[in-house]
């Protein structure tokens, strides 16, 4: 099936045909009118690429060094909650197809496989596991929040990815009609009681999910969390979903190891900008004091481009592996993964770079609102 896809949109349409509705409905949809949702994506046409020509470019290097890992390209996966409702195989196949093809994978502290499993599936006895990094919620009960944290460190994971757009979760309307809960066959395996694993009958006539966020989730976080969570573990911490210079400022007077500049793929407040939008006023405020990435509506090996160029040492995509998933489990993820790292070298070599050193900001410029591509 997923070989009559040459693009990302195409296994997107794949996917909406085998997922039940309620499940592509959780993958899609972003917050209240999905007006960021559709800006996220957008905004990539808001940019041309100004290329250079005659620059030999027989040969594209995109390889990067992402927090002390060698990756084979730029573009990495995000995280993203309960796998297992695309494929049986769930993060498992997700991990193997990173591993493949040499790039790194957030795991989500919702996932539907357990920290220790999802690197074992990497792992043979002639290998080490693949690149792969924890994301963290901090619930409001703190010593479970380090047990994740514990595990994450004991199992090999190589930093620590901890959401701060999450004190709630945003209003998707979708859901709350969907009334969308996890299958019962499924839960968030990392927890061991029911309640903590989203995995008991109710959850009233709301979106599940929002109900389990208001019971465990702690809404009261602040700076003094990331203090806390750095005293904690030797990982590098990075924050995600920072959308201004402000507070990314403030991230690094507390120390981060980078930054992911995130609109939690337009899920959580709407109306907020298209993440490449907020990229450049982010990477001008931390003046290289640590790393900046980004995520949001990447969709092409161009966009990819327009992010490196304005700033972002990686790119990480959330809903297109989930699109790959569902259509052919690691196979798919492999070919999305395959594909977009295809359209990036293509897009470095038209554009005359040779390697991810020579994107530099002068390959994009921001196009005037009457003409748009
Ligand atoms: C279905 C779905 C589940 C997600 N689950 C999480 C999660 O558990 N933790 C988190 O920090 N972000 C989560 N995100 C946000 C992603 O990490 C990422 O920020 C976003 O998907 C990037 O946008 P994109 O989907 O347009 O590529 C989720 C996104 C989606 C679409």
């Amino acid at each position: 099936m997923a070989g009559q896809c040459v693009c990302v949109s195409d296994f997107e349409e794949q996917a909406r045909k085998v997922l039940p509705k309620a499940v592509y409905d959780y993958y899609c949809s972003g917050a209240d009118e999905q007006k960021t949702l559709a800006d996220n994506v957008a905004a990539f046409s808001r940019w041309y690429l100004v290329p250079r020509v005659l620059r030999d470019v027989s040969t594209v290097d995109l390889s990067v060094s992402v927090l002390g890992q060698k990756l084979s390209m730029p573009l990495c996966v995000g995280a993203t909650a309960m796998q297992r409702m695309a494929h049986p195989e769930g993060e498992t196949a997700t991990a193997r197809a990173c591993k493949a093809v040499g790039t790194g994978m957030m795991l989500s502290s919702w996932a539907t496989s357990t920290i220790e499993e999802v690197i074992s599936a990497t792992t043979t006895s002639l290998e080490s596991g693949g690149v792969l990094w924890m994301q963290l919620y901090i619930y409001k009960d703190r010593e479970l929040t380090l047990s994740l944290v514990r595990r994450a460190e004991k199992a090999g994971y190589k930093a620590i990815f901890v959401t701060v757009d999450t004190p709630y979760l945003g209003k998707r309307l979708d859901d709350m009609r969907n009334r969308f809960k996890m299958p019962p066959h499924l839960s968030l395996s990392n927890f061991s009681t029911a309640s903590l694993a989203f995995s008991e009958g109710n959850y009233g006539n709301d979106s599940g999910l929002a109900v389990y966020v208001a019971k465990a989730i702690d809404p009261a976080i602040c700076w003094d969390d990331i203090t806390w969570l750095k005293r904690n573990t030797h990982l590098p911490v990075i924050v995600k979903g920072i959308l201004n210079g402000e507070d990314a400022l403030q991230a690094v007077r507390y120390g981060v190891n980078g930054i992911l500049v995130s609109n939690h793929g337009a899920r959580q407040l709407d109306g907020v900008p298209a993440t490449l939008d907020v990229l450049e006023e982010v990477v001008t405020a931390v003046q290289g004091c640590c790393d900046v990435y980004m995520d949001g509506g990447v969709r092409r090996g161009t966009d990819v481009l327009k992010a490196l160029a304005l700033g972002a040492k990686a790119v990480f995509i959330g809903r297109p592996v989930l699109w790959g998933l569902a259509c052919q489990g690691e196979q798919g993820v492999t070919e999305i993964l395959e594909l977009l790292k295809e359209e990036l070298r293509l897009a470095m070599a038209l554009s005359g770079c040779r390697s991810v050193a020579e994107v530099s900001r002068s390959l994009v410029r921001r196009m005037e609102f009457t003409s748009r591509i």
